[in-house]
C-alpha cells in the first residue's frame, strides 16, 4: 500500500473538511496514479467527495457506523483498520491500494505503507487536519523530488517521494 498526500509547508492538508490548496496539476497526478486501483479512505474524507465515490477505482471506507455501507451505494466499508486491511489485501499483489486521507487514517495506516507520494505546495493556510512530518521522521525517507510547476493562485509546488525505512523500502 502506497500513500498520497497534498501538503502546505507546515505539513497541512485539511480544513473544515475540505482540501486546502487548489491544485489542478495535483488532482491530475492523483487521478492518473490512482484510476484502476483500490482507494481507502476515513469516512469524512469520502464524504468530502462532491460527486460520490471515486470512478474507476474501488472505494473503501472505514467507518464505525453499523449501516453505513447500505445506505452509500459504489463503496464497500470497513468497520475496523483490521477489517480495512483484509478488505484491501488481495489488491495489494494487484492493482495497487493507495491510502487517500484523511488525517485519522494516515496516522493509523502511514506505517503500514511502503511509499508516500507527497505534493509539497509552498504555502501556509488556516488549518485543522495535518500529516505527519516525515521529514522528522526518522522511519521516512525522501527518496525522489520531482519538479511541479505553479499554481493559478501562485503556489509554488513539487512532487515528493518518501520511502518507509522501517518496512524496509
Ligand atoms: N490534502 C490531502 O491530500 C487530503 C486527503 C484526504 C483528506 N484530507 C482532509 O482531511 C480531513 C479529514 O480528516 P479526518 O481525520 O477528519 O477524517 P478521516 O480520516 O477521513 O475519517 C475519519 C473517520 O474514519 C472512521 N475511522 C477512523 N478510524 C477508524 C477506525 N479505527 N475504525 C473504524 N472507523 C474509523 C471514522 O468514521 P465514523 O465517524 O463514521 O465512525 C472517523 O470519523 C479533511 O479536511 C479532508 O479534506 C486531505
Amino acid at each position: 500500500m502506497n500513500a498520497i498526500v497534498s501538503v502546505t509547508s507546515d505539513w497541512a492538508i485539511g480544513n473544515e473538511g475540505h482540501l486546502i490548496v487548489p491544485n489542478r496539476d495535483d488532482m491530475r497526478r492523483f487521478v492518473a496514479l490512482t484510476t484502476g486501483a483500490t482507494v481507502l479512505m476515513g469516512r469524512t474524507t469520502f464524504e468530502s467527495f462532491p460527486n460520490g465515490p471515486l470512478k474507476g477505482r474501488r472505494n473503501v471506507v472505514v467507518t464505525r457506523q453499523p449501516s453505513y455501507g447500505s445506505d452509500h451505494p459504489g463503496i464497500e466499508c470497513a468497520h475496523s483498520l483490521d477489517a480495512a486491511l483484509e478488505l484491501v489485501a488481495p489488491d495489494e499483489e494487484g492493482r495497487g491500494v493507495w491510502l487517500i486521507g484523511g488525517e485519522r487514517l494516515y496516522r493509523s495506516l502511514l506505517p503500514r505503507c511502503e511509499r508516500c507520494y507527497v505534493t509539497r505546495n509552498r504555502t501556509s493556510v488556516p488549518a485543522d487536519a495535518y500529516f505527519p512530518n516525515l521529514d522528522a521522521d526518522p522511519d521516512w525517507e525522501l527518496e525522489e523530488v520531482e519538479e511541479g510547476g505553479v499554481t493559478n493562485a501562485g503556489v509554488a509546488f513539487d512532487f515528493a517521494t518518501y520511502r518507509n525505512l522501517a518496512l524496509g523500502f
